[in-house]
């Protein structure tokens, strides 16, 4: 079928809306038509040329949310027209990372997904005869997308798409890396670095879980306001001493769980040292740049403090996704305030250029 979808053309260059083929789902995948799809970090960091993993010609997007259309073969879970999240993080349910609860990172289409394929090692995506590869193995900028079953969360149909959507990626990482990662303990202290969409989800993670008092540490006055209307109880300016003014703050020893989601390795090493002596937990979700490191005075460690990563917040997507979507049908998270800007496909460019000024938390293409 024909379909119209942002392709990613040449690095550094605007994407390119355009008329693309789509083949039909073979065994084990579905085609789902999108309803609405989130703009992130990742797709622009992609589409910049700075991915030192990125292909083009591509379709970027991964923040989707749609509706089956048809499944293909030997497809159990999913039917036509049941309401998806669409997961760059898949759980196959068999592999031995799917086995543990220790991990929610799935190994069974990895090194295709990494390279632009689907599991078969082919794509559906083409212009012209030549073929176009899928990104991150969703590429949800585009009106229909064929992915596989097992990168498919199926949600109640009771939930807005449009809201749905964001949980595709950065809010379900925030509320996982305080919900699975981290396990924040009642009546605890946390500090989030950073209150765009991870570092907000990490907030109401941490509230969810219990926590006594949450800080958020951010550059903007407008996003700690937002913290505060998600949960934070102390909003701090970030910079140099904030280190010390966390101490302070927490009686001297620090948090027992620090957050970090800017994906700068000076914050990340802030983070660290925030965390409380004998016990606290840094958590780190923020994705820092190429070849860049992480600095740890090695006592920080030696005197109980831990460092965790956090992928997707530890989320096992098919199963994960469709609980933390109940937590907001339930009333516990406010998604719709994370909604800035309802845009369309066609302007996919602006959400991009919106997200570089910091201009609200997320941009949404909507597809009608
Ligand atoms: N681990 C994962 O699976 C995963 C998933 C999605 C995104 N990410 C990463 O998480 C990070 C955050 O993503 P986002 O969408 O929330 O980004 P964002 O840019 O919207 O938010 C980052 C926030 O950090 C703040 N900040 C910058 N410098 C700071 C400083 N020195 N002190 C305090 N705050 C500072 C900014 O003001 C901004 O509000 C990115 O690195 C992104 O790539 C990771
Ligand atoms: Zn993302
Ligand atoms: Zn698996």
């Amino acid at each position: 079928m024909r379909i119209r979808a942002a392709v990613l053309e040449e690095f550094g260059a605007p994407l390119v809306v355009q008329d693309v083929e789509l083949d039909e789902p073979r065994a084990g995948e579905a085609l789902v038509r999108l309803v609405a799809c989130g703009v992130c970090h990742t797709d622009l960091y992609t589409a910049s040329g700075a991915d030192p993993s990125g292909y083009a010609p591509t379709v970027l997007g991964h923040e989707g949310a749609g509706v089956v259309e048809r499944v293909g073969e030997g497809v159990t879970s999913l039917a036509p027209g049941d309401h998806v999240v669409t997961l760059f993080s898949p759980q196959c349910r068999e592999c031995v990372h799917c086995r543990s609860d220790r991990t929610n990172l799935c190994l069974a289409i990895r090194e295709q997904q990494n390279q632009g394929y689907l599991p078969d090692g082919t794509t559906r995506l083409s212009r012209d005869g030549d073929r176009i590869r899928h990104f991150m193995g969703t590429s949800t900028f585009a009106e229909y997308t064929v992915m596989p079953e097992i990168a498919l969360a199926k949600i109640t149909p009771e939930a807005p798409l449009e809201g749905a959507c964001l949980f595709a990626c950065g809010l379900s990482t925030g509320l996982g890396a305080a919900i699975n990662t981290a396990q924040v303990a009642t009546g605890s202290t946390c500090v989030v670095f950073g209150a765009g969409m991870v570092g907000l989800g990490a907030v109401i993670g941490c509230r969810l879980q219990g926590a006594e008092r949450i800080v958020c540490v951010d550059l903007s006055e407008e996003r700690l306001k937002l913290a505060s209307a998600h949960g934070a109880t102390d909003t701090l300016v970030g910079g140099d001493g904030t280190v010390e003014t966390i101490v302070e703050l927490t009686g001297g020893f620090g948090a027992d769980y620090t957050f970090e989601a800017t994906g700068n390795v000076a914050v990340m090493r802030q983070a660290v040292e925030s965390a409380r002596m004998g016990w606290g937990l840094c958590t780190v979700a923020g994705v820092a740049g190429r070849g860049e490191t992480l600095d740890i005075v090695p006592r920080y460690l030696i005197t109980g403090r831990r460092v965790a990563g956090s992928s997707f917040g530890g989320v096992k997507g098919r199963d994960g996704v469709p609980r933390l979507v109940e937590r907001w049908l339930a009333g516990d998270i406010d998604v719709e305030s994370f909604i800035s800007h309802r845009i369309t496909l066609d302007d996919v460019n602006r959400g991009f250029e919106l997200m570089e000024e910091q201009d609200g938390i997320r941009s949404v293409i909507g597809f009608s």
